[in-house]
């Protein structure tokens, strides 16, 4: 063995290490936790219950079948049209992506007829405004994730998880392994972090994405969790035979 080398956990105190362990197991339950809370606030989005991928896209990116005006027409309003036609003329309007090109010929004289006598500001301001574009438009979009809610959420994990991520990374590199593995071992995490929330913004505009942002939270919790078991396993069960 050289005789210069580097602290391992055979090295530290065995308060030091018991301060470790329970820090890990902290944020070990935390991040099960996180997981429960990503199950409860996003399952079900699509409909159905349980977590799915359209959950995700409809999270990040939204889903035509789910503005405001799709539903309300769909439900409670639909007695309010005049025509039962006209429905599917605002649905396939609302599909198309609710552009301004359209609105005029062939949507607001269905609302001026139909819906304005209640949804009109001066009659009733606490309703979705149907008299202009700009009113309907903020009730026929699809929603999804808002960029000033992407970039809250952003800087609270890039903050908060670069700190766990750094302390954890600490820990581990105290293991007995090889170093090229620990080089690349404490780096994962944070990229994978990177990849992570860049495609949130990427799914708010390609909801394919989706898929980018399961894979690189998988893969950042994984190698978080490898991380967490393996400085544990070696703080207190492991011997170095070379000594
Ligand atoms: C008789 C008055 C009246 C008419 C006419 C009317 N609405 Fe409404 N609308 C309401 C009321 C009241 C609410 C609030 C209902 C609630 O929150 O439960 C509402 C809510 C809505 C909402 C919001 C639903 C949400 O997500 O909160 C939309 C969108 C909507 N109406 C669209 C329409 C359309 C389109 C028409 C014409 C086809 C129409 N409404 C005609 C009274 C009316």
């Amino acid at each position: 063995m050289a005789t210069e080398r580097y602290t391992r956990f055979k090295d530290i105190s065995v308060s030091e290490r018991v301060l470790n362990t329970v820090f890990l197991l902290t944020i070990g339950l935390g991040y099960l936790m996180a997981l429960a809370n990503l199950y409860y606030t996003h399952q079900g989005h699509d409909g159905e219950a349980g977590l799915s991928i359209e959950d995700v896209m409809i999270n990040y990116h939204g889903s035509n079948g789910s503005t405001r005006l799709g539903s309300a027409i769909n439900g409670i309003m639909e007695p309010n049209l005049k025509y039962k036609s006209d429905k599917e003329v605002i649905l396939k309007w609302i599909q198309e992506g609710a552009e301004e090109t359209g609105y005029d010929e062939k949507i607001a004289p269905i609302l001026n007829r139909d819906c304005i006598l209640c949804h009109s500001p001066s009659i009733n301001p606490n309703l979705p405004d149907l008299t202009n574009y700009a009113g309907v438009a903020e009730v026929a979009h699809s929603g999804g994730a808002s960029y000033p809610r992407l970039i809250r959420v952003s800087h609270i994990h890039l903050f908060g998880i670069a700190f766990i991520l750094y302390f954890i990374g600490r820990i581990f590199l105290l293991c007995d392994i090889n170093v090229y593995v620990k080089r690349v071992a404490v780096v994962i995490p944070f990229i994978a972090m990177l990849i992570d929330i860049s495609s949130w913004f990427v799914t708010k505009i390609n909801p394919a994405f989706a898929y980018v942002v399961v894979g690189s939270g998988g893969l950042m919790g994984l190698s978080m969790g490898l991380q967490i078991l393996l400085s544990i396993y070696q703080m207190w069960f492991y011997t170095n035979n070379d000594e």
